[in-house]
């Protein structure tokens, strides 16, 4: 790739606007994202044209390029007030997915102002960060519990030998449990604003009043946690901002809630699906205790920001075989950039010195995730993912795997349902996790739970709010 400092576009080189594009989110693409990559790639080389919901945008392929535009934030830059199109007033005016992109948080900033943004997250985070601070210990014996609980929920709903949809009956309401825990928010978030984060992210017709909706959420949260200070993220950003006004902080919260719950569940359902996959290797290095880079290997092969957020151009530059003008929107796939890693991988040149940790499942550059946000996001994924094998004596997929339905949005790409046919071993029916007994109650047929004090609570809500409130 050649640097070309100050240099312009020729005049004669092809403008983004003038060259023809193929829209990219199709049925094909939602079943095989990595057959209409290498088309694309043979089309157009490292940088290919294509329409994101009637707008015209650079998506990135190779992994050289990727990492360019990732790191060299001088001539990349976030802030969406650099896009030409946008300044012009040529977009669609309910171009769906422009809501998220005018919320102004940390990700959408540049240069200083992103910097303290960063800083902001990164000392609210840190006491959480690891085991050796109280929070970071109680959060993580938190998120076990949560895991024991949902798989005891599980046995009670569906027995110790059924069928589950490990998406809807454990990923998803675990992240939603772990965000109210973690956000401290005084009642539970329901399942209405994982669908909100989905709408926003995916640019459905209701996009726009998803993200109101969500943010309204979030500010509300704020607001709350300004007046009543706890142990939670949210009293930990005002602590190291003061400044924050409840509406920003409400922002960034929102964003945090996009990467905890669907960015996250994402990741732990594809780190289940590299084990289910029955992949000998996988199961190996699972059994050995190689969590971690059964980890890796999922952000590889499947990473759930496919797409990472839009860049724009400072100025004119010259990018895979096409020159960008200043102003132009580009997309940097990391998806794509992995397909290419694995061919280097697999070639003679290279052999086995590409590690599965060279995947930009966490991104690069100045806007990667934050060390915090990443020791949080893999310890609740190797948490998921292993406490639910520790109680699977078998476990397998109910369809064949390139028959999952997958959710291939601009950004995500997650799978909408991980459905398994399981057994569970002796230890659930013995209450997991040290945790209350789960056992059903055979004349309502709901699950039941019996607490230290022998009151129970009935039904599925009630269940949740219990283990997550201690509220009987
Ligand atoms: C396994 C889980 C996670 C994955 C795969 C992941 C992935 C990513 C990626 C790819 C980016 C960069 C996006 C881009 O450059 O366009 C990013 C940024 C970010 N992530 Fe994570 N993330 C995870 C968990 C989390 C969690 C749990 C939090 C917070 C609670 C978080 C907070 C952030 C923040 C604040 C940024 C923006 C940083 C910036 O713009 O400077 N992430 N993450």
């Amino acid at each position: 790739m050649e640097a070309h400092p100050f240099a312009t576009a020729p005049a004669d080189s092809p403008t983004l606007d003038s060259l023809p594009v193929e829209p990219l989110l199709t049925s094909e693409f939602d079943a095989d994202p990595g057959g209409v990559y290498a088309r694309l790639r043979r089309t157009h080389g490292p940088v290919a044209p294509v329409g994101l919901m009637g707008v015209p945008v650079w998506l990135v392929l190779d992994y050289r390029e990727v990492l360019e535009v990732l790191r060299n934030e001088s001539v990349w830059r976030r802030d969406v007030r650099y896009w030409r199109a946008r300044a012009q007033r040529r977009l669609p005016p309910d171009w769906p997915l422009l809501a998220g992109y005018e919320v102004r948080q940390t990700m959408f900033m540049d240069d200083e102002e992103h910097l303290a943004a960063r800083q902001t997250h990164h000392a609210a985070m840190r006491p959480f960060q690891d085991g050796h601070t109280p929070q970071g210990w109680e959060l993580r014996a938190t998120v076990a519990r949560y895991a024991d609980e949902l798989i005891g929920m599980l046995a009670a709903e569906s027995g110790t030998a059924g069928f589950a949809d490990l998406g809807a009956q454990y990923t998803r309401p675990l992240l939603l449990m772990v965000t109210t825990k973690l956000f401290g928010c005084p009642v539970e978030l329901g399942d209405e604003l994982v669908m909100d984060l989905w709408r926003m992210l995916d640019g459905g017709p209701d996009a726009g009043p998803a993200t109101g909706r969500a943010l309204a959420a979030m500010t509300r949260l704020a607001a709350h946690r300004r007046a009543r200070p706890g142990d939670d993220l949210t009293s930990y950003m005002l602590l190291a901002d003061p400044e924050l006004s409840d509406e920003q902080l409400g922002r960034e919260l929102f964003m945090n809630a996009v990467y905890l719950n669907d960015i996250t569940g994402n990741m732990v359902l594809n780190t289940l699906l590299e084990v289910l996959r029955g992949n000998a290797t996988v199961r190996r290095s699972l059994s050995a205790g190689q969590l971690g880079e059964t980890v890796n290997r999922a952000a590889l092969v499947n990473p759930p920001v496919a797409n990472m957020c839009f860049r724009f151009a400072a100025r004119d530059v010259r990018l895979g075989d096409f020159w960008i003008r200043g102003g132009d929107i580009v997309s940097p796939s990391a998806a794509a950039a992995h397909r290419d890693l694995i061919a280097i991988g697999a070639s003679h040149m290279v052999g086995s010195t590409v590690s599965t940790r060279a995947h930009l499942g966490w991104g690069a550059g100045p806007h990667q995730c934050p060390s915090a946000a990443r020791e949080l996001g893999g310890m609740i994924v190797t948490t998921a993912v292993g406490r639910i094998f520790d109680h699977l004596a078998k476990a397998e997929l109910t369809l064949p795997a390139d028959q999952l339905p997958w959710r291939s949005g601009p950004v995500v790409r997650g799978l909408r349902l991980l459905p398994v046919r399981y057994e569970l071993t002796g230890s659930v029916g013995r209450g997991v996790g040290g945790g209350p007994r789960w056992e059903t109650d055979a004349a309502v047929g709901e699950p039941v739970v019996s607490g230290g004090d022998g009151q129970q609570v009935k039904g599925l809500l009630g269940a949740l709010r219990r283990m997550m409130f201690g509220t009987r």
